[in-house]
C-alpha cells in the first residue's frame, strides 16, 4: 500500500526537502561500479569521472566482510575529495537485513549527503523496503539540513521482488528506477546457472526434425527477457527508469554487448559497468544509433504536429511512430549535450 494521492508528495520528515515531482533529466548509460576500500581505485576517480555518466561506490556484494567499514569510509572520502560535475554519484549500500546497512546509510548521508544523488538498495523484496529507506532518508536529510532529495534505486534480484515489481516502482516519489540483478535473482529462483547475466548454451529452442535426418538447428534464447520486460513495464508505468545490471564475463565483450543491447531495445536506459572495458560497450549500446536518429528526425520533420500519416522510404508513419521517433530523438539530444562527436554524427 502506498500513501494516498494527497499525501504522496509530502516530505516524510519535518524539515526534509519535498520529493521531486518529476525525475531530473540525466544521461545514465553506465553505472560504473568501484570498490571504495581500495586506495588505488579511489586514486583513479578523477580520471574516471569524465568518462562515465554515473560513478557508484559499492559497499555490498564483492566487498569482503572485513572491509565493509573501510569501503564506507573510502566512499565518504572520495565523495568529499572530488568534484563530480555532470557525473552522478551513487552508492550501493548493504542489504537492509545486514549488520552494515544502517551505518552505511546514516554515516554517508550525514557526512556527504549533499554530494550523493542516489542510494542503490539491493535485495528489495517489496514496497516495505522502499518505505523504510524513504523515511530514514527523510529523517537524515532533515537532521543534516540537506536541500535536495536523495533518490532510491532498487535492485530487482529476488523472486519475491519480481513478483512485487509494480508496488516497488510505485512505492515512493523518491524512486529513481531499478536494475535487474541476474546473479542474485538466479540464486533466488533456483535457476541452474553460475553465470552473471547473459545467455546459457542449454537454454533454447530446437528446430523440428527434418525428413532428411540432418542435424537440427538449436537457437539460444534470452534467459532475461521476461524479467526485463516486466521491469520495464513497471518502471514506465510509474515514470521511473529501468536498467540492466551486471555482466560478469569480462572475457566476452560480444556477449556483454548483446545482453546490453537486448535491454536497450526493450526500453532500458543503461547497464552496470563492472570493468573499465564495459564503459565503452555501454556508451556504444545506450547511445542511439546514428542512422536510427537521422531517420527519427525525418519522421518528426515530416509530421510537425505529430498527427496524420505519411510515407518515408516506403514505410508508413503516423502518430504512434512519431512518438517512437521522439523517444529516440529525445535520448539523442541528451547524448549530444554531453558528447560532441555523437552530436555531429546525429546532425544535432
Ligand atoms: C547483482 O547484484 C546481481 O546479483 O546480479
Ligand atoms: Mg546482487
Amino acid at each position: 500500500m502506498s500513501r494516498p494521492p494527497s499525501q504522496f508528495y509530502k516530505a516524510l520528515s519535518i524539515g526534509a526537502p519535498g520529493p521531486f515531482t518529476e525525475l531530473p533529466v540525466r544521461l545514465e548509460r553506465m553505472i560504473h561500479f568501484m570498490p571504495p576500500h581500495i586506495e588505488k581505485m579511489r586514486a583513479k576517480i578523477p580520471d574516471i569521472i569524465p568518462k562515465v555518466d554515473v560513478i557508484l561506490g559499492n559497499l555490498e556484494d564483492a566487498i569482503p566482510a572485513d572491509a565493509k567499514e573501510a569501503a564506507r569510509q573510502g566512499f565518504i572520502d572520495l565523495a568529499r575529495d572530488n568534484e563530480f560535475g555532470a557525473t552522478a554519484l551513487w552508492t550501493r549500500v548493504n542489504a537492509l537485513n545486514s549488520p552494515w546497512a544502517l551505518d552505511d546509510i546514516v554515516e554517508i548521508v550525514s557526512q556527504v549527503g549533499d554530494k550523493l544523488d542516489v542510494v542503490m538498495l539491493p535485495k528489495v523484496e517489496g514496497a516495505w523496503d522502499i518505505h523504510y529507506l524513504d523515511q530514514l532518508l527523510a529523517q537524515l536529510e532533515a537532521a543534516n539540513g540537506l536541500s535536495r532529495p536523495i533518490l532510491i534505486h532498487a535492485i530487482l534480484e529476488t523472486a519475491q521482488g519480481v513478483k512485487n515489481v509494480d508496488e516497488i516502482a510505485a512505492a515512493s516519489p523518491r524512486m529513481h528506477g531499478m536494475s535487474l540483478g541476474p546473479a542474485d535473482l538466479a540464486a533466488s529462483r533456483g535457476m541452474k546457472t553460475t553465470r552473471v547475466g547473459g545467455g546459457h548454451p542449454a537454454y533454447g529452442v530446437l528446430a523440428d526434425a527434418g525428413e532428411d535426418g540432418a542435424e537440427r538447428a538449436f537457437y539460444q534464447q534470452d534467459l532475461w527477457h521476461y524479467t526485463v520486460a516486466r521491469m520495464v513495464d513497471a518502471c514506465a508505468t510509474h515514470g521511473i527508469k529501468g536498467f540492466y545490471g551486471p555482466f560478469g564475463d569480462f572475457s566476452d565483450p560480444d556477449a556483454c554487448e548483446a545482453q546490453f543491447r537486448n535491454a536497450f531495445l526493450q526500453g532500458c536506459l543503461g547497464a552496470w559497468s563492472l570493468h573499465p572495458s564495459q564503459i565503452d560497450i555501454a556508451k556504444r549500446v545506450f547511445s542511439p544509433d546514428a542512422d536510427e536518429v537521422k531517420f527519427a528526425l525525418r519522421i518528426l520533420e515530416a509530421m510537425p504536429d505529430g498527427t496524420g500519416a505519411v510515407m518515408i522510404d516506403g514505410k508508413m508513419q503516423d502518430d504512434a511512430t512519431w512518438k517512437q521517433a521522439k523517444v529516440i530523438v529525445d535520448l539523442a539530444r541528451l547524448v549530444a549535450q554531453k558528447d560532441p562527436d555523437l552530436a555531429e554524427a546525429y546532425s544535432l
